[in-house]
C-alpha cells in the first residue's frame, strides 16, 4: 500500500456521508471514494447472509479502485459483516468498522449506563455490548432497535413536528431510562442529533449524545498514521458511488460536500 490510495467508504445510503464527512474534515489531504449502496438500502432489515454479500461486492469494488483502506461506515454492516469482511479482504488493506472505536471511547469516559439505538440488525447482533463489555465489564448497555428513523432520515424526513414525535416515542421507552449517555448507532442518526437534543433538554434530563463519525475519523487517523499511510496529496478529488440514483440522496451529500460533489451511479449488481 502507497500514501496516496484513496480512502473506500460505504453505507446503504447517506448515513456514512456523516463518516466521510468527518474524515475529510480531519484528513483533508485524504481522497475518498465513497459508495452508497442506494439499491438495497435498508440494511437494516435485511439478513446476515444479504449484508454479508452486498459488503464484499462493495468492497470488491472498492479494492478495484485501489484503495488502501476501507471504512464500513455502516453499523448494520460492521455487526454482521465486519469478520466476514476481515477474513475475504487482503490483509495489507486495512478495515476500519464504526462499533469497535465507539466502544474504545466509552471505554476511556466515565459513562456507566449507556443507551444505544440502532437499526434491528444492529441491535439482533448484539454487537454493541459485546464489544463495549469486552473492554469494561462495569458499563451496562441498554439496546434500543429504533426501525423508522434510518429511512426517515434518507428521505431527508427530519426537523418537522412528525419527526420530533417519532423521535419522542422511541427515547422515552423504559429501556433507555437514566442513561448518562445515548450512542446513536446509525450513521444516519447524526442527521437528527439535534432532535434528540431537544427531547432530552425539553425533558430535563442530562444524557450525553455519542456521535460517532468523529471518534471513526480519529480512529482513521491513528491507524493510518502508525502505518505511515497518511496521504501527502495537495489535491483531492473525491468519488461519490450510488447503486441507484435517488434525488434525496444527491440533495444530502450537496449539504455535507457542496459543489465538491458530482454523483455517479455504478450498479455494481448487474453483469
Ligand atoms: N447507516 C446504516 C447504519 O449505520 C444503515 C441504515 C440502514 O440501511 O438500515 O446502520
Amino acid at each position: 500500500m502507497t500514501k496516496n490510495q484513496p480512502i473506500g467508504i460505504f453505507d446503504s445510503g447517506i448515513g456514512g456521508l456523516t463518516v466521510a464527512k468527518a474524515i475529510s474534515d480531519l484528513l483533508p489531504n485524504e481522497q475518498l471514494i465513497y459508495f452508497g449502496d442506494t439499491a438495497h438500502f435498508p440494511f437494516g432489515d435485511k439478513s446476515e447472509e444479504a449484508v454479508k454479500s452486498y459488503a464484499e461486492g462493495i468492497a470488491t469494488f472498492l479494492l478495484q479502485q485501489n484503495c488502501k483502506a476501507i471504512v464500513v461506515a455502516c453499523n448494520t454492516a460492521s455487526a454482521l459483516a465486519e469478520s466476514y469482511l476481515s477474513a475475504f479482504l487482503p490483509k495489507d488493506v486495512l478495515l476500519i468498522d464504526v462499533i469497535q472505536p465507539v466502544a474504545a471511547f466509552l471505554n476511556s469516559s466515565t459513562f456507566r449506563r449507556v443507551g444505544v439505538i440502532a437499526t434491528k440488525g444492529t441491535i439482533g447482533a448484539n454487537v454493541y455490548p459485546q464489544k463495549i463489555n469486552a473492554l469494561n465489564p462495569d458499563i451496562d448497555v441498554l439496546s434500543l432497535a429504533t426501525p423508522l428513523l434510518a429511512p426517515m432520515i434518507e428521505e431527508a424526513f427530519f426537523n418537522n413536528s412528525i419527526s420530533q414525535s417519532v423521535i419522542n416515542q422511541y427515547l422515552s421507552q423504559d429501556v433507555l431510562k437514566n442513561i448518562d449517555a445515548l450512542v446513536l448507532g446509525c450513521t444516519h442518526y447524526p442527521l437528527i442529533e439535534t432532535e434528540v437534543q431537544q427531547y432530552y433538554q425539553q425533558s430535563g434530563q442530562v444524557v450525553a449524545i455519542v456521535n460517532s463519525a468523529k471518534v471513526v475519523a480519529l480512529a482513521v487517523q491513528n491507524q493510518l498514521l502508525q502505518l505511515s499511510l497518511l496521504s501527502t496529496n495537495k489535491t483531492v478529488n473525491h468519488h461519490f458511488y450510488v447503486s441507484d440514483y435517488t434525488d434525496s440522496f444527491e440533495k444530502s451529500t450537496k449539504v455535507f460536500f457542496g459543489n465538491q460533489l458530482k454523483l455517479e451511479k455504478q450498479n455494481i449488481w448487474e453483469g
